[in-house]
């Protein structure tokens, strides 16, 4: 006859995995921030939910870690690109940032990006869109494609002809239209709905000021899976 399963033993080490998984997360959860004073990096205030890395582990969120380089600025690192913040307004939960690459020189294009499917703590505020910037082996002769150089592209007889040309290409730019001598570099945030028809010099004032915003929640913790619901 074969022995009975031993279900208590089991029953008991599920428990005491439950146990372990949840409550650490519960009391540095019960802990966290609010007595943590907050902090500058620049003429950024940094406090909950955001931290710095320089902060004790309790303090802030880890999701919303920021950076303060050595230069004193705010650095906010997404998936696919880092950027410099501006301005955090905590009574609107929002955070407003510029590509790093703006304030390199006149000519430097930005290179941050940003991906729709992103999975971030943050949303978006609208009017946010994306724009491709392109990099293409021949000029693009089309309204669609907006001059992504902010320099003047020295056409004096002399010199050789450029060996690419750069491009904003709104996101909604179809298939067809995709020229195939471009490469894609960056999905950059502006905020605009819809770059049609605007010039190189509006886009990199948009880029400038205000950069882009995004606001930010706890509503997405839930749809996180917690071990406890992978038990
Ligand atoms: C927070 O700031 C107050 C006043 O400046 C200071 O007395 C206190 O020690 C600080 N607390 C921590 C945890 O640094
Ligand atoms: C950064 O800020 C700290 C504290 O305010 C200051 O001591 C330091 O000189 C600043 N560094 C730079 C590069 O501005
Ligand atoms: C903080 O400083 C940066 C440049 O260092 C500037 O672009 C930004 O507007 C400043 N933010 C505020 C709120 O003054
Ligand atoms: C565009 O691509 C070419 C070829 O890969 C490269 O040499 C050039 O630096 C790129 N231009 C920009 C602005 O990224
Ligand atoms: C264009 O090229 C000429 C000759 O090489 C140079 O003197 C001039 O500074 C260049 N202009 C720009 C805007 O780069
Ligand atoms: C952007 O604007 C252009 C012209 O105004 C329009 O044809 C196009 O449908 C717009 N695109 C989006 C995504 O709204």
């Amino acid at each position: 006859m074969p022995k009975p399963k031993p279900q208590l033993p089991i029953y008991a080490l599920v428990a005491a995995i439950v146990v372990l998984l949840q409550f650490p997360e519960r009391c540095v959860a019960k802990t966290r921030n609010k007595y943590c004073n907050s902090t500058v990096c620049g003429n950024v205030t940094i406090s909950y939910p955001f931290r710095l890395p320089t902060q004790p582990p309790n303090c802030g969120e880890p999701r919303f870690e920021l950076d303060c380089d050595s230069n004193n600025r705010t650095v906010l690192s997404l998936n696919h690109g880092r950027f410099y913040v501006q301005k955090i307004w905590y009574e609107y939960s929002t955070i407003r940032a510029i590509d790093p690459n703006l304030a390199v020189d006149d000519c430097t294009l930005p290179r941050g990006s940003l991906l729709f499917w992103d999975k971030m703590p943050y949303s978006w505020v609208f009017p946010l869109s994306l724009m491709y910037v392109v990099n293409c082996t021949k000029a693009i002769k089309s309204s669609l494609y907006i001059d992504a150089s902010r320099c003047p592209v020295n056409s004096s007889g002399s010199d050789p002809p450029p060996d690419s040309y750069v491009y904003f290409l709104g996101e909604r730019t179809s298939p067809r239209d995709f020229d195939e001598s471009c490469r894609i570099e960056a999905t950059v945030p502006v905020m605009v709905q819809n770059i049609s028809g605007f010039s190189t010099s509006d886009i990199y004032e948009k880029l400038l000021k205000p950069g882009f915003e995004l606001s930010w929640s706890f509503g997405s913790k839930s749809q996180q899976a917690s071990p406890i619901h992978a038990l």
